[in-house]
């Protein structure tokens, strides 16, 4: 199984030993990939369309992992019993939808440990969110994949606030380490937004 940069980056945050749920699994390709590597013990990779759990069916099967992976169709956590596991990952949506997740979960996190989290959008929610549903951010990435920027977040449970906006707008971890693809990243934002401003004069 060979994963894009983004799903490996993902995978490589989950530890050793893990039990996994992927929310919003659709291929099943990062849970299939952690028990193949001999990460995780075993995983649940649910999906809220019958599609996306027929397709991560499929590749379960053809990898003969139908009795460490189960598939569930389910919308967020609410079809999901998350007894025996300790990591949830969520990657690939908007950052609303995530904290929807989250929220509508909050009972079923009680055991759960890590939260590894890719959201697409509103970046800066979701830190607020893991803040305030109890969780501190451990470790965090920014990576450029076929072109885009991704910000993979990993929540551990423990209390944790950030008295600075420009944290939660761009992440404390990748300030404080002066991460040289979040500095890019700005780079290629201010450029963008140079554009705008150049269009707008050129209005008159
Ligand atoms: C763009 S795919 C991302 C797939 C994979 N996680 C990744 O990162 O490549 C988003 C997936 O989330 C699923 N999804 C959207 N809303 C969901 C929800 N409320 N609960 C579970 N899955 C959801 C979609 O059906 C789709 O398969």
């Amino acid at each position: 199984m060979r994963l894009s940069k983004r799903l490996l980056t993902i995978a490589g945050k989950v530890l050793q030993g893990s039990n996994i749920i992927d929310v919003g699994t659709d291929h099943g390709y990062v849970p299939i990939y952690l028990y193949e590597t001999k990460v995780i013990n075993k995983a649940i990779a649910a999906d809220v369309s019958y599609g996306s759990c027929e397709k991560a069916r499929q590749n379960i099967i053809e990898h003969s992992l139908e009795n460490y992976i189960l598939v569930v169709e389910s919308d967020g956590l609410k079809g999901i019993d998350t007894k025996g596991f300790d990591t949830i990952v969520i990657s690939g949506m908007g950052g609303r939808l995530i904290c929807g997740i989250l929220d509508d979960g909050i009972e079923k996190l009680k055991n759960i440990e890590y939260l590894v989290l890719q959201p697409q959008t509103e970046i800066a929610s979701v830190r607020k969110k893991l803040h305030s549903i109890g969780y501190k951010i451990i470790d965090e990435d920014i990576l450029l994949d076929d072109g885009k920027y991704y910000n993979i977040i990993v929540g551990k449970k423990g209390k944790e606030v950030y008295d600075k906006d420009i944290d939660y707008l761009f992440g404390k971890r990748l300030l404080d380490r002066k991460d040289a693809v979040l500095k890019e990243f700005l780079e290629f934002e201010v450029l963008k937004l140079r554009g705008i401003i150049g269009r707008i004069k050129e209005r008159g």
